[in-house]
């Protein structure tokens, strides 16, 4: 996600702005800039790519002063460009802003600001934040960023500065991180840590929706209400590499517990009770819609994954015919495409070989094009018509887990959108699975309670050199997943299979001892797949069981038990996903495995 650092002080900003954003980019980002005050006048640099490109720039060109602010983005609204980096000024240039997060209401402010005159330049949701504090700018800047901040629904850490006010920086949080470093008659404001331990380790750790006017004579703190808040110092005593896992041991651990916020920003203005599904990216009629008769889903991997549960929910939810495709195989086998055929392809990264080339030889055949990505401006998302970002934030963790997430509700939003778009559902079932839907943040923050009881299960099978998943349904298609994460991260063999196929042939596999992973979240098929279970325990497996709360009666059939809370099962597969997941980390921790960076394995395969 994005990164910002502000400085103000007595040396040159240019230097420490670029130094502190640096420790920053584990954040991951694809533009970076910096805006700095210098004789009562802001001047800006930045520019897409690396911060060296940025760096290069600035040594071409200095900017000379001792107060500004830098970022660096990650594309959300808008290809990462020039144009649309940070930081973000009003039309003369006498604000600029920083801003991390997602501001929901943009395009209502947009119009708003339009109405009164403004003009855009970027196509970012951030550039309305420098035009509404001008709008408010009353010759106050901590008043106008106040009526601004006032003004925007979302998620934002943001820092301003105005040339107008030329000795401040105006600073504000609410759910995106930000501290400000407390160094001797400097000041820095931060995403992060890191970005400051070259100077300070005292600190002051913001909570939502405080204020901090930074001047060169120290910091302070205000409510909404303009009263002043005492804070007590933070002072860091680790080292900054523990500082960027946020804590934990390995990033694969820190995004699966980032799993909660990457479903709900994903959500984030696109489900609303009692409003249309928004999807502004995808511009689909209704009518081309009514025409389709085909969908492919077409994915590598854990997305292709995704995909299979994608298939179930389409077709439950509007009755159109879904195959599901590994892109790798989709291409060489003359699928059968005319224009009335729709394809959904999912990709992480948005720079899969083989994704890509299914893509194309689609679009030769005239079927139109959704694109799931989570990277703004990739391939994917160019040459698709339409596009569907997972935001999930960067995923630095070579095993995919929160982008799986959000591509599973990119699927589910999607097949809300044909439902209603095709009047497949009533407006009162329509209504009942948007509302349960946005219960799943709050269900996947409780899913992760279960954390003991699944790492004594794998301290006590980590030894074993095959293991399997089963599952029917939807329970299926995440046994897959469980089980590629297993075989990715700890090298143990792994299978997944639907739990009526075992009798046809795997179950000569089972012997004593053998580790079998059974899912059984699905109400109407609960009852056989305990038959399958029986099947393996009668065998002398050893059995996990993942069910819903209320289902404790599987313990008569398993050795342990996790657990989910309950909802819909027809969302089921966006919880139960996480205790395998977690099963996978701690089996990889517990055979010494480097969980992060899985031999043989690279995050963006680019090559066919
Ligand atoms: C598994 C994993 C891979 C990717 C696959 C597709 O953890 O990360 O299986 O899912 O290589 O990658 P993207 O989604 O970038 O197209």
């Amino acid at each position: 996600m994005c990164g910002i650092v502000g400085y103000i002080g007595k040396r040159q900003a240019s230097a420490i702005l670029v130094e502190g954003l640096s420790k920053l980019e584990y954040r991951g980002y694809d533009s970076a800039g910096v805006a700095i005050i210098d004789n009562n006048s802001i001047d800006v640099m930045k520019c897409k790519g690396r911060l060296a490109n940025l760096e290069e720039k600035l040594k071409e060109t200095p900017i000379e002063g001792t107060i500004g602010i830098g970022h660096t983005r990650w594309a959300t609204h808008g290809e990462p460009s020039d144009l649309n980096s940070h930081p973000h000024s009003n039309e003369d240039g006498t604000i600029s802003v920083v801003h991390n997060g997602i501001i929901e209401n943009y395009i209502h402010l947009r119009e708003w600001l339009t109405s009164k005159g403004y003009k855009f330049k970027s196509e970012t949701d951030t550039e309305v934040i420098p035009h509404l504090v001008d709008y408010f700018y009353n010759g106050d800047l901590l008043d106008a960023v106040m009526k601004a901040v006032g003004k925007m629904e979302g998620s934002y850490a943001i820092g301003v500065i105005c040339n107008s006010d030329p000795d401040k920086i105006v600073a504000v949080r609410k759910d995106s991180p930000m501290i400000v470093g407390l160094g001797e008659n400097e000041f820095f404001i931060a995403s992060d840590i890191p970005a400051v331990l070259n100077h300070t380790r005292d600190v002051y750790l913001l909570n939502d929706k405080e204020f901090v006017v930074l001047t060169k004579d120290g910091v302070k703190l205000f409510t909404e209400e303009k009263e002043e808040i005492r804070r007590d110092i933070y002072h860091v005593t680790w080292n900054a590499d523990a500082a960027e896992k946020g804590g934990y041991e390995d990033f694969m651990l820190k995004e699966i517990h980032e799993q909660p916020k990457a479903i709900k920003d994903t959500m984030t203005s696109r489900i609303m009770p009692g409003k249309p599904i928004t999807l502004d990216e995808i511009k689909i009629t209704r009518e081309e819609l009514e025409n389709i008769n085909k969908i492919y889903v077409v994915a590598c991997g854990t997305a292709y994954h995704a995909g299979i549960v994608g298939k179930y929910v389409i077709e439950k939810l509007s009755r159109i015919p879904v195959e599901v495709d590994i892109a790798s195989e989709f291409r060489y086998r003359n699928p059968i495409i005319d224009k009335n055929t729709l394809m959904i392809v999912i990709s992480q990264s948005g720079e899969t070989a083989d994704t890509l080339a299914a893509l194309r030889e689609a679009k030769n055949h005239g079927a139109r094009v959704i694109a799931v990505t989570n990277v703004v401006g990739s391939s994917v998302s160019r040459e698709a018509d339409d596009v569907l970002y997972t935001w999930a934030g960067p995923e630095i963790a070579v095993a995919s887990t929160k982008a799986y997430e959000t591509q599973l509700v990119a699927m589910y939003i999607i097949a809300l959108f044909f439902a209603e778009n095709k009047k497949t559902l009533s407006k009162e079932e329509l209504e009942d699975l948007k509302k349960e839907m946005l219960l799943l943040p709050e269900k996947a923050e409780e899913c992760l309670k279960n954390k003991e009881i699944i790492q004594r299960y794998a301290a006590q099978t980590y030894t074993h050199k095959d293991m399997f998943f089963l599952g029917r349904g939807l329970d299926y298609a995440v046994a897959m997943e469980g089980s590629l994460k297993l075989k990715e991260i700890s090298y143990i063999h792994s299978e997944a299979y639907a739990g009526g196929e075992l009798k046809h042939g795997p179950i000569a596999l089972i012997e004593k001892g053998t580790v079998v992973v059974a899912l059984a979240t699905q109400d109407e098929l609960f009852e056989k797949m305990v038959s399958n279970v029986k099947e393996v325990t009668t065998r002398g497996a050893h059995v996990l069981g993942v069910t819903f709360e209320g289902n404790e009666s599987i313990e008569k059939t398993v050795d342990s038990a996790i657990y989910l809370p309950r909802i819909n099962p027809f969302f089921s597969p966006l919880l139960s996903v996480i205790p395998l997941q977690l099963f996978s980390y701690y089996v990889a921790v517990q055979k010494g495995c480097d969980v992060d960076k899985p031999r043989n394995l690279a995050k963006s395969v680019t090559v066919e």
